[in-house]
């Protein structure tokens, strides 16, 4: 069976599995096929309609246009390279570079919203998972992507502001397990960078809970996509 029309079999298994369960479902099987198959064009292809899902419906974000999911997608391409040089997981799995597309995106909705802009969002995006270990539960792998941060502003990686550095610190560290005594759990750039990242959980089958987020706005799209009908193609 060659790509194409192994594709069309799966797209139509998907939209079985789409009318008879949920879109959890759905979701879930086309991330397992990209990992079990890796990155044939048809599994490729698969992950840009798990994206799409996921920022179009799930959370009604805009449109992800293909080429916003080629590697220049990000500014800090350097940057981007050391992280993935000693990156220990799949790059294009669960918490991998899709995730980190997504958390940006995520951020730009947020921050559009609340009219703030920092260069914190991108770096937090590709920054906040670069130390995992494992895709499963791995309670320390904020604070080792808060070290790695605070080494790449010591090597001059990273310039930013006083401010920038102790936000993008302080995300890093807290995004799994935050400190909510610490003052810069009630800043904005942080509480958007926290629930960008909590909006793509749906793409581990975990139904998003408005409860779990900071920002109002956020809240509000998690509802308002709660029960929304959701078309494929
Ligand atoms: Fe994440």
């Amino acid at each position: 069976m060659n790509g194409d029309n192994l594709f069309l079999l799966l797209k139509q298994i998907k939209n079985h599995i789409i009318k008879t369960y949920n879109i959890m479902s759905a979701q879930n099987f086309l991330y397992l096929f990209g990992y079990t198959n890796g990155l044939s064009s048809a599994s490729k292809q698969m992950q840009k309609i798990s994206n799409n899902l996921v920022n179009n419906e799930i959370i009604s974000m805009d449109k992800i246009e293909d080429q916003k999911l080629d590697d220049d997608f990000f500014q800090y391409q350097e940057l981007l390279n050391i992280i993935k040089q000693d990156f220990k997981l799949n790059l294009y799995g669960y918490h991998g570079i899709y995730h980190w597309q997504r958390v940006f995106l995520n951020t730009q909705k947020l921050a559009k919203y609340y009219n703030v802009q920092s260069e914190v969002f991108e770096l937090f995006s590709i920054l906040h998972d670069s130390k995992r270990e494992n895709e499963h539960l791995d309670i320390n792998h904020g604070k080792r992507a808060s070290e790695f941060v605070k080494k790449l502003i010591e090597e001059k990686y990273i310039k930013l502001n006083t401010r920038d550095e102790e936000q993008l610190i302080y995300a890093c560290a807290n995004h799994t397990k935050p400190d909510v005594t610490n003052p810069f759990y009630n800043d904005i750039i942080v509480q958007i960078c926290f629930d960008a990242d909590k909006m793509d959980i749906g793409r581990v089958g975990i139904v998003p809970d408005e409860k779990y987020f900071l920002t109002q706005y956020a809240k509000e799209l998690i509802i308002n996509s709660r029960n929304k009908q959701i078309y494929i193609y």
